[in-house]
C-alpha cells in the first residue's frame, strides 16, 4: 500500500491504472468505512482511499478542529485492503481561496442542509475536486449519509461525470447504532441511550409496513419520544427514497431519516422502507 500526499504525485501514479475504484473519507476509520473499501475492490483494479478532513463542509461553529485525526491507525487498518491512500494537506487541496463551488439543488437546503448551511456545497465541491484528481471509474459512498449520497448522485448526473456511484449499506454496532466517527464523542451513558434514534426509525418503518400512512403523526411521535428522553431533535422525516421529496401515501419506496443531538453529539441515521 502506497501513501501519497501530493496532488501531482497521485496524478502521475494513477496515469497507468486502467480502472480505479475510489472511497473518499475523512479518516478515523471504522468497520463501516472498511466495508466500503472491500466493496470498492469489486469495482476497480486499483483501490484508492482518501483521508481528508474537508474544512469547506464544516460550519463556523462545528467540529472541524476537534474532528478525530488518526492517520497512523487509519493506514494500519487499510493495509491489505487499499492500494493507495491519498492524504493531502489542506493547502494541497486548497492552495488558493476556493471561490468556485458546486451548488447542489435546493433539496440540499432541507433535512441536514437546513441545520448545516453550506454543508453539501462543501461536500459536493471537495468530492468533485477529488474525482478530478483520482479520476475513478467507480466511487463508493455509504447509505449512512443518505442525503449526501443523493447529492453526489445528482452532481454526477447533472454534470455528466464519468463515475459510477456505488452505494454501501450502513454498518451497525450490535445494538444497531450506526457506526460513526462521531460516536467517539458519546459518554458511556449516552452511548447506551444512543440506540433510541434507531429504535424510533425502526418503529416508524414497522408502522408504515403495517399500513399506516400518517407520516406526520409518526414523525411527531418519534420527535416527542426523543425529546422526552433528553434529545434535541433536528428532524425526523419520511421521504420518497429516490427523490428525497416528502413522502406521499402512494409511494412504495421510502426512507425515514433523522438527525438529533445527544448531549454535544449530533447523530444521524436512516432506514429504507420498501413496500413491494
Ligand atoms: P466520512 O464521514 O468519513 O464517511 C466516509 C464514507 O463512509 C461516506 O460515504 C459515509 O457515508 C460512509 N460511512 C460512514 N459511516 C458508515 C457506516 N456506519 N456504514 C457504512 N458506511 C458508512 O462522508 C464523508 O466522510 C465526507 O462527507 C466525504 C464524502 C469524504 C467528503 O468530505
Amino acid at each position: 500500500m502506497q501513501i501519497v500526499a501530493a496532488v501531482q504525485t497521485i496524478r502521475e501514479r494513477l496515469k497507468s491504472e486502467p480502472s480505479v475504484a475510489f472511497v473518499p473519507t475523512m479518516g478515523n476509520l471504522h468497520q463501516g468505512h472498511l466495508a466500503l473499501v472491500r466493496q470498492a475492490r469489486e469495482h476497480g483494479r486499483c483501490v484508492v482511499v482518501s483521508l481528508f478532513v474537508n474544512p469547506l463542509q464544516f460550519g463556523p461553529n462545528e467540529d472541524f478542529s476537534s474532528y478525530p485525526r488518526t492517520f497512523d491507525q487509519d493506514c494500519a487498518k487499510l493495509e491489505g485492503l487499499a492500494d493507495i491512500v491519498f492524504a493531502p494537506a489542506v493547502e494541497d487541496l486548497y492552495p488558493e481561496l476556493q471561490q468556485i463551488y458546486v451548488e447542489p439543488s435546493p433539496l440540499a437546503d432541507e433535512l441536514c442542509g437546513a441545520f448545516r448551511p453550506g454543508h453539501f456545497r462543501g461536500v459536493a465541491t471537495v468530492v468533485l475536486k477529488l474525482f478530478n484528481i483520482v479520476q475513478p471509474q467507480a466511487a463508493v459512498f455509504g447509505k449512512k449519509d443518505y442525503q449526501q449520497l443523493h447529492v453526489i448522485r445528482a452532481m454526477v448526473r447533472q454534470l455528466n461525470l464519468p463515475v459510477e456511484i456505488v452505494a454501501g449499506e450502513t454498518l451497525r454496532a450490535e445494538d444497531n447504532l450506526a457506526l460513526s466517527s462521531r460516536n467517539a464523542y458519546l459518554s458511556a451513558k449516552d452511548r447506551t441511550d444512543a440506540v433510541r434514534l434507531y429504535r424510533n426509525l425502526a418503529l416508524i418503518r414497522e408502522s408504515i409496513v403495517a399500513g399506516n400512512r400518517d407520516f406526520l403523526a409518526l414523525e411527531c411521535a418519534a420527535i416527542a419520544d426523543l425529546k422526552a428522553h433528553g434529545w434535541r431533535v433536528d428532524y425526523v422525516s419520511v421521504r420518497a427514497a429516490k427523490s428525497l421529496e416528502p413522502a406521499k401515501a402512494g409511494d412504495m419506496s421510502l426512507v425515514v431519516l433523522a438527525a438529533a443531538w445527544l448531549g454535544k453529539t449530533r447523530l444521524i441515521d436512516n432506514l429504507e422502507i420498501c413496500l413491494n
